[in-house]
């Protein structure tokens, strides 16, 4: 299985081929996986709340805090190469352009 059209229309945008990646383009990538985990992350949050108190409530639980930490990471390493403020502007807009590629797909069941 390979990448969501959401990761790969949003990591494609800018890339150079086989020259090293610009800081605007390495913290792109850290933000759309940001993204990917930071969605991941409410999904296992709507499944461990459904299934608290069942078998598969603790196993949700573990994979809500996992994909938390995930998203935690992405976006401390973006932090790291770049000024708050723009890393703040450029998630908003790409949480905006994710938002307007998910419009357009069909409904259907997906976790990544
Ligand atoms: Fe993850």
């Amino acid at each position: 299985m390979g990448p969501s059209r959401c990761a790969r229309t949003a990591t494609c945008s800018g890339c150079g081929g086989a020259s090293p990646p610009t800081v605007h383009t390495l913290l792109d990538r850290l933000l759309v996986a940001a993204l990917i985990e930071g969605r991941s992350c409410e999904r296992f949050r709507l499944l461990a709340r459904a299934t608290r108190g069942s078998a598969l409530g603790g196993f949700y639980e573990d994979l809500y805090a996992a994909e938390a930490r995930h998203y935690a990471f992405f976006t401390e390493i973006a932090g790291a190469i770049a000024p708050e403020t723009q890393v703040a502007k450029r998630f908003r807009e790409l949480a905006r352009f994710e938002g307007e590629l998910v419009a357009e797909l069909p409904h259907g069941p997906r976790i990544h």
